[in-house]
């Protein structure tokens, strides 16, 4: 698995790029050693394919207009057997139009390649994505659904750059509120509503016990006794609190076994209990802390941000102490390369304080915050309290009987258990396109129509366009029988057919983007637009009406689409069925 990409590189423009420096090197000699020329995917096809922009930025150097350098590397360029056609452009753009030879050549080795291009970036290095985390006995909120999607996506991405992932579930497990809870459930939990829906109980018994630690200081006195007692151990109180996690785990991996998704380690926010006194000994021995108004503080002036407590007046440790005792724990134990946390946008400064805090302790490892924006979802069945909190599961219903009426509808012939199977992964392929097809750090307003829409950017959209080339191809499978499209020649001779063999060959660069700045989105774009190249192909060429040896290489292309759309949808977390 861990076999490096020799065949494909990361960069489709590489190849040409080497190209390129060969002749710069000829025709400026040593004033040319240190600079790589970089070839990239043109922005705009009537540019030509790829571009290579250097000699705008070499002028100071080498002393020269930029056309000049530019003009002297094409005329240095070998042409025996060359890759490309090169006209210079503007100011000294370097515009490279490629032949359908190399491109059918590149495409034929991505084909051929195990890994289809993804080099292996991690050579088996650590990275731990903490994403997820909602907090026990409270319904997940949007910003859990949006982690969940997100963190899983981002999973799936480095794993698949050849990282060892090690997701985390940092449930939020601990903290004052289990004394409310505690309290709370001897006084009002109701047997019947605990066991038909648990953990709506437990949040509608928290919230009472919550109204009335306002308005009842026995009460909050009582609240806070039960507190100690569970931080003391007392064995009746250790005994809830377990029961609250267990009934709300089990309703998370429902949800977790709907989506597909699943961590290697549940390490709660408990798990670091007897670790936040040592942390804090720690900061005070380095000098790190100071005491504050009872409370123990950390200085973040330098770095321009309000102190960050480590210790609470009243003695208590609080939510940074945790991630930061989490940090030191984390790295003892698996000496990550990198640390990347999914949390929506309120944290941001939260995540900025505890990672300037773990670098003052002298932390290498690389600690990201991967932060998102609110989604707002449809009024009605999800939300059960004002805006964000929502009931993810009646969500996933809704978009599975959604997909359900819609496949009942084109697919009326098929077995009613098919129907259902497939409901489901267009159902919850459409819900998680609908999040990862967004930029994370934009806002989201979900509606069903775009999230289901058959013609536009979505995920059964997505789906559907791999279904009808599976079923293209079986189509081709009997027209042509013994026909092995992965043997034929590409040929390549329409604009489109280029365009498609262009796209393909960027999928490799787009996964790495995507993973590298923890945007998924970046592959979705890239999906989306290869389907609407590939439906304009579809609808303006024959593909099995076509002359034979062209019949058999767009037989090829489409295969190559459908791996593509395959591969690509799966890194998002999203089923391909092969017919709807
Ligand atoms: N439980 C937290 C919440 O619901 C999220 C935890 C994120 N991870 C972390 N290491 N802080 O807001």
């Amino acid at each position: 698995m861990t076999s490096i990409s020799t065949v494909t590189p990361a960069n489709a423009g590489e190849p040409l790029a080497a190209w390129l420096q060969a002749a710069f090197e000829k025709a400026f000699g040593e004033a040319a050693q240190d600079t790589r020329l970089r070839v990239l995917p043109s922005t705009d096809p009537s540019f030509g394919d790829f571009q290579c922009n250097d000699a705008m930025g070499l002028a100071k150097t080498l002393r020269l207009p930029p056309r000049t350098i530019a003009t002297r590397i094409v005329e240095a360029l070998d042409t025996a057997d060359a890759p490309a056609t090169a006209n210079i452009a503007g100011p000294g753009f370097i515009n490279l139009a490629v032949t359908p030879g190399w491109l059918a050549g590149q495409l034929a080795a991505l084909a051929d390649d195990a890994r289809f291009g993804l080099p292996d970036i991690g050579g088996g290095r650590t990275i731990i994505i903490d994403y997820s985390s909602p907090n026990v006995a409270k319904p997940m909120h949007i910003g859990h659904i949006r982690s969940t999607i997100i963190g899983n996506a981002l999973d799936r991405l480095y794993q698949a750059l050849g990282f060892k992932v090690i997701a985390d579930n940092h449930l939020g497990d601990w903290g004052t509120q289990f004394g409310i809870l505690i309290n709370g459930f001897r006084a009002y939990a109701d047997p019947g509503r605990l066991r038909d829906a648990p953990i709506e109980e437990l949040e509608r018994v928290y919230r009472e016990s919550y109204a009335r630690t306002e308005k009842d200081p026995e009460w909050l006195d009582a609240c806070r006794a039960e507190l100690v007692r569970l931080q003391q151990g007392d064995p009746d109180n250790l005994a809830l609190w377990r029961q609250f996690i267990d009934l709300s785990l089990r309703e998370f991996n429902r949800i977790y076994e709907r989506l597909d998704v699943t961590f290697d380690l549940y390490r709660g926010e408990s798990y670091y209990n007897d670790q936040l006194a040592a942390t804090v000994a720690l900061l005070e021995e380095r000098g790190l802390a100071r005491e504050s108004e009872g409370a123990l503080v950390v200085p973040l002036d330098d770095e321009g941000m309000p102190v960050c407590i480590v210790r609470k007046s009243d003695g208590g440790y609080n939510y940074a102490t945790t991630d930061i005792a989490t940090v030191l724990s984390r790295e003892a134990e698996f000496q990550p390369d990198r640390i990347i946390y999914v949390t929506d946008e309120r944290q941001q400064l939260h995540f900025r304080q505890f990672f300037a805090v773990c670098r003052k302790l002298g932390c290498t490892t690389r600690l990201e915050h991967v932060w998102f924006g609110l989604m707002r979802l449809p009024e009605g069945t999800f939300s059960t309290r004002q805006g964000n909190v929502i009931r993810l599961d009646a969500l996933l219903d809704e978009a599975e009987s959604r997909a359900l009426a819609i496949i009942r509808e084109s697919s009326p012939g098929m077995p009613e258990e098919q129907q259902q199977a497939l409901a489901r992964d267009i159902g919850i392929g459409a819900v998680k396109y609908a999040d990862l097809s967004h930029d994370p750090q934009n806002m989201i307003v979900f509606t069903w129509d775009r999230a289901l829409a058959l013609d536009g950017n979505s995920g059964p959209y997505l789906q559907y366009a791999y279904a009808r080339i599976r079923s293209l191809l079986d189509k081709y499978a009997e027209a042509c029988p013994g026909c092995d499209p992965a043997k034929a020649p590409l040929l390549l001779q329409e604009p489109v057919e280029r365009q498609l063999a262009l796209q393909i060959m960027q999928y490799p660069a787009t996964v790495v983007r995507a993973a590298e700045n923890c945007k998924p989105s970046l592959l979705a774009d890239h999906l989306y637009a290869l389907s609407q190249l590939y439906s304009s192909f579809y609808q303006r060429f024959p593909i099995l009406k076509a002359d034979p040896a062209i019949r058999d290489s767009r037989a090829r292309l489409c295969t190559l689409v459908a791996r593509v759309l395959r591969e690509g949808l799966g890194l998002l977390g999203i089923a391909t069925p092969e017919r709807i």
